[in-house]
């Protein structure tokens, strides 16, 4: 997405209930680690359930211009044969992340670690977000790093000939900068360590140890978790199952949960209790929803759902500790909470001021117009539901930022007027598909 693109507004008006099978694609955090690590490794990996999405596909460019060899096929599988731990050469151009964050902070660790200079830049959501995060600790490893005044996009990151092994306790709960100077680590020689207070998506530490890298994970007596990699290694070459992405399967559940006369399935959906904080606490609210065949597939624990709209969700308080686990589902949360009977209180959202948008503002602003009950402070969010639909009838804001603009979109299948987003292009970083799966689930949405 280019940061001159002409906008396409969409309108989404009440449906009649949510209903049917409903295939959700693979999940976005695993499918950026299996084309690096992939790119990387020795040998032919093949990816199966690879997210199609424009973040991801950033990526693959990205890992294709600095040497590994990363091919779709027709059976719509693809296979990466990659260049080993030191292997990746200087990328010739800039690398355009476009909107994705976890492209940029991951490929900053792995290609700080080669001795190689590459500059990155990305859209006009991506240039305001904060790099420092990342910078600070990849400084300490050798590598150095100018970027725009205040650690923004354009940066340049030059690699030493040996990056230096690390202890580093993370200042905010981030996988992105945890994942960061892990990958930095592989090429460091000993052992890289990232203490962190708060438990966040463990994706990286998974991954690696799949393609045979040595990770330890040891609690410490604080309570915090030190996860060590030990560099110079080579990664082998492994295949990987990406199964279906909860953050994404989060939108249709909730237009399931809010919409009576509704019944989904979903299938293969990741339930990493890293990553599933949405649904506890969606259950908690009272909401409908069956979890069934729990497995572990590729090292990654999935099940299969039922949700139904049959149920009325209730407020609720959802507990600090939980917001790691469910930080991309705020906004979605905070719509289910708008048809919610009672109070909603959300607190600890720092974070989701430096996502691909302001989301709190950007949900506060937009629920406000939609008439919805409710309060924003400096890292909270209170709604107060009454159990019923609000009024819509109103055009929101999205910023660039694919769940804003999802989450709208479903709160228009309820709502008593229809609600139109300014933009509906930034979908496709992360869900290509959601406009067709909706309207065959029921909803009806369409170009305004
Ligand atoms: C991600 C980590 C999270 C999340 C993002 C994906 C990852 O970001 O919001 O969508 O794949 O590591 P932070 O690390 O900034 O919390």
């Amino acid at each position: 997405m280019s940061n001159n693109e002409i906008k396409t507004p969409f309108v989404s008006s009440k449906a009649s209930g949510i209903n049917g099978p409903t295939p959700i694609p693979g999940d976005k955090s695993i499918s950026h680690r299996a084309l690096m690590f992939g790119g990387l490794a020795i040998g032919e990996t093949k990816i199966e359930g690879l997210l199609e999405g424009e973040d991801v596909i950033r990526t693959a460019d990205a890992m294709r211009s600095m040497g590994a060899i990363i091919k779709k096929h027709d059976d719509g599988s693809w296979t990466c044969n990659g260049v080993g731990i030191g292997g990746l050469r200087e990328p010739e151009n800039v690398l355009d992340m476009g909107n994705s964050g976890t492209s940029t902070r991951l490929l900053m660790g792995l290609i700080g670690g080669h001795p190689i200079t590459a500059t990155f830049t990305g859209d006009a959501s991506l240039t305001k977000r904060p790099m420092n995060r990342v910078i600070k600790p990849l400084s300490q490893m050798g590598i150095e790093v100018s970027s725009r005044e205040g650690g923004k996009l354009p940066l340049t990151t030059k690699g030493p000939q040996t990056v230096q092994p690390i202890e580093y306790r993370l200042p905010v709960a981030s996988a992105q900068v945890k994942s960061a100077v892990m990958l930095s680590g592989l090429s460091a020689p000993g052992k890289t360590t990232v203490i962190e207070e708060k438990p966040t998506r463990d994706h990286t530490e998974n991954m690696l140890r799949h393609f045979g890298v040595r990770v330890e994970s040891e609690k410490l007596d604080d309570g915090s978790d030190a996860i060590s990699v030990y560099g110079q290694q080579d990664l082998k070459a492994a295949n990987i199952n990406v199964p279906s992405d909860p953050s994404s399967a989060a939108f249709p559940t909730v237009a399931a949960l809010i919409n009576e006369n509704s019944e989904i399935t979903l299938n293969n959906i990741l339930m990493n209790d890293r990553r599933n904080g949405l649904y506890t606490t969606l259950i908690e609210m009272g909401a409908d929803i069956t979890v069934t065949n729990e497995r572990t597939e590729g090292g990654e624990p999935v099940c299969d759902m039922v949700v139904t709209g049959k149920n009325k969700l209730k407020g609720i308080t959802v507990p600090e500790d939980r917001v790691p686990s469910m930080i991309d589902e705020f906004p979605i949360l905070a719509v289910a909470a708008s048809l919610a009977e009672g109070t909603t209180y959300m607190s600890g959202l720092e974070e989701l001021r430096v996502k691909e948008s302001d989301r709190l503002l950007m949900m506060y602003q937009g629920l406000k117009a939609c008439g919805v009950d409710l309060e924003m402070g400096e890292d909270t969010l209170t709604i107060h539901g009454n159990g019923t639909p609000p009024k819509g009838g109103t055009k929101v804001e999205t910023a660039l930022d694919h769940r804003i603009a999802m989450s709208f979109l479903i709160l228009g299948t309820v709502s008593e007027e229809p609600i139109t987003i300014d933009d509906v292009a930034p979908i496709q970083t992360s869900f290509p598909n959601f406009v067709d799966l909706l309207n065959g689930l029921g909803a009806d949405l369409k170009a305004a």
